[in-house]
C-alpha cells in the first residue's frame, strides 16, 4: 500500500495545492504542507461513490449527519477514552475552520489566548482574526524535554481566556505526556481558562509515544475543553475539508453551533465529506495502521539523513510526520536556505518564518516526510548536495 508505485505523481501534479505538487515547477519535490503523497483508503472512495449513485445531494442537517456524529462519538469513547456525545459533536468544513469557530465563540476583542511557540499558524491566525491577542509561550524544540507549566504564570493576565494546545505539536512533533497534560489542565482550572485542544495529529504517533487527550483526564478539565480534529493528516482527506468540533457542555456547544453559521447555511459540512470521514473512522483502520508503519521507517531515514547533513540537526519526532531541522550551524537564515534549496536543489521545504510557526521557529526548516523512501532519499541527497555547495 505504501510503496513508491502507489504514488501517482501525475495526479498529484494536477490535484495537490497548498504549496504541494501542483504549485511547484516540474522536478521540484515539495516536502511542504503536511499532506500524504499516497491515495486514501479505497473504502473511502467507495463510500462516496455509493452515496453518489442515488444522485441526491440534498441539504444535510445543520448540526451534521447522525451517522457521522455517532461514529465520531464512538471514536472518542473507544479510541481516546473521551466520553463525547454525538449531540455535542459538530462536523465542520475542516479543522482550520473548527479552530476559527471556537475562537469566534469564546474570544472577544481585548481577550488573550496562550499559544505555544513554535506552533502551526492557525491558532494565531484565528485568535487575531477574532480580535483577540495571541500570547506566545516558548516551548523547547526537543520533544523529550518536559514542558514546565510554570511558564504560564509569567504569561497569564486577567485578560487570558484560553490555552491553545496542539497535541501532537506541529512542527516539533512533541506528544504531550499525561503528567504534562494534567499540569496544563489544572492550570486552566485554577485560572478559569478554556482549553482548545487541536488533536488533528493524534493518530500519527510513533511507539513508544502514545497520544493522551486532555479531555480524557477528568471532568473538571474536560468541561472547559473543546476538541478540534480532522482527517487531513491521518487519512489524506485535506481537499474534502472535513473536521469536527467536540464540546462537553451543552451551553458551550450551543455557542459553537451559533458561531458556525450552519443554521443559516452560510457554512456547513459537505455531505460527501461526512460520508468519507465516516468510512475513514469505521472502515480504514487497517490502512491507518499500515500508513503508520510506513511512516515509522521513513522517519528513521529522514531523521538520520538530515542529521548527516553539514550544519543540520533534528530530533526524532514523537508524533506528526514532520522533521523540524535546526539550521543555525549553517549560518543561513531559514528564508535564504529555503530559497537556495528551492532554486538550486529542487526541493521545497517550509522555512521557519514567524508567519508560519511564531518567532521561536527562526533558524529552523520544516520537512514533511509523508512520502516514499525513494522520494525522501532523493530529496535528502539534493538537500545535502545543495548545502555542500553553500557551505
Ligand atoms: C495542527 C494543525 N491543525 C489544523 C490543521 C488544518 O487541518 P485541516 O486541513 O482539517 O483544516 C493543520 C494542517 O496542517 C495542522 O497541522
Amino acid at each position: 500500500m505504501f510503496s513508491i508505485g502507489k504514488i501517482n505523481l501525475e495526479i498529484l501534479q494536477k490535484n495537490a495545492y497548498n504549496l504541494r505538487w501542483a504549485t511547484v515547477p516540474d522536478g521540484v519535490i515539495p516536502l511542504t504542507a503536511a499532506d500524504p503523497d499516497y491515495p486514501c483508503a479505497p473504502e473511502i472512495a467507495e463510500a462516496i461513490i455509493k452515496y453518489s449513485k442515488d444522485r441526491y445531494f440534498s441539504y444535510g442537517p445543520a448540526e451534521g449527519h447522525g451517522f457521522f456524529k455517532e461514529s465520531m462519538a464512538r471514536f472518542f469513547y473507544e479510541k481516546r477514552q473521551v466520553p463525547a456525545t454525538a449531540a455535542m459533536v459538530l462536523p465542520v468544513d475542516s479543522a482550520a475552520f473548527g479552530i476559527d469557530i471556537v475562537c469566534r465563540a469564546f474570544l472577544e476583542k481585548g481577550d488573550e489566548a496562550i499559544v505555544f511557540d513554535p506552533v502551526d499558524f492557525l491558532f494565531r491566525y484565528a485568535i487575531e482574526k477574532n480580535g483577540a491577542t495571541a500570547i506566545a509561550c516558548p516551548i523547547n524544540i526537543d520533544p523529550t524535554i518536559c514542558f514546565d507549566v510554570n511558564v504560564f504564570n509569567t504569561l497569564v493576565t486577567p485578560k487570558t481566556k484560553m490555552i491553545c494546545l496542539c497535541n501532537p505539536l506541529n512542527p516539533i512533533g512533541k506528544v504531550f505526556t499525561k503528567s504534562e497534560l494534567e499540569a496544563i489542565g489544572e492550570f486552566a482550572v485554577e485560572h478559569n481558562l478554556m482549553i482548545l485542544s487541536d488533536e488533528i495529529w493524534s493518530d500519527i504517533t510513533f511507539k513508544p509515544f502514545d497520544f493522551v487527550s486532555i479531555a480524557s483526564l477528568d471532568l473538571k478539565i474536560r468541561e472547559r475543553t473543546i476538541i478540534v480534529t480532522g482527517f487531513s493528516k491521518s487519512h489524506g482527506l485535506a481537499g474534502l475539508r472535513i473536521g469536527v468540533v467536540a464540546a462537553f457542555d451543552s451551553k458551550q456547544y450551543q455557542r459553537i453551533f451559533d458561531a458556525s453559521f450552519h443554521d443559516s447555511t452560510i457554512h456547513g459540512s459537505n455531505v460527501l465529506s461526512q460520508v468519507a470521514a465516516t468510512a475513514a473512522l469505521n472502515q480504514s483502520e487497517y490502512w491507518l495502521a499500515a500508513f503508520l508503519e510506513h511512516l515509522h521507517s521513513v522517519r528513521f531515514l529522514t531523521v538520520n539523513g538530515l542529521n548527516a547533513i553539514k550544519g543540520f540537526s533534528c530530533h526524532s519526532p514523537q508524533g506528526c510526520y514532520l522533521a523540524f531541522v535546526n539550521i543555525h550551524e549553517t549560518g543561513l537564515d531559514s528564508a535564504t536556505l529555503h530559497k537556495q534549496l528551492y532554486e538550486v536543489g529542487n526541493v521545497a521545504v517550509v522555512p521557519g518564518l514567524t508567519k508560519w510557526f511564531g518567532k521561536g521557529a527562526e533558524g529552523y526548516i520544516r520537512i514533511s516526510f509523508a512520502t516514499s523512501h525513494e522520494i525522501m532519499a532523493e530529496a535528502l541527497e539534493r538537500i545535502n548536495n545543495t548545502v555542500n555547495l553553500l557551505l
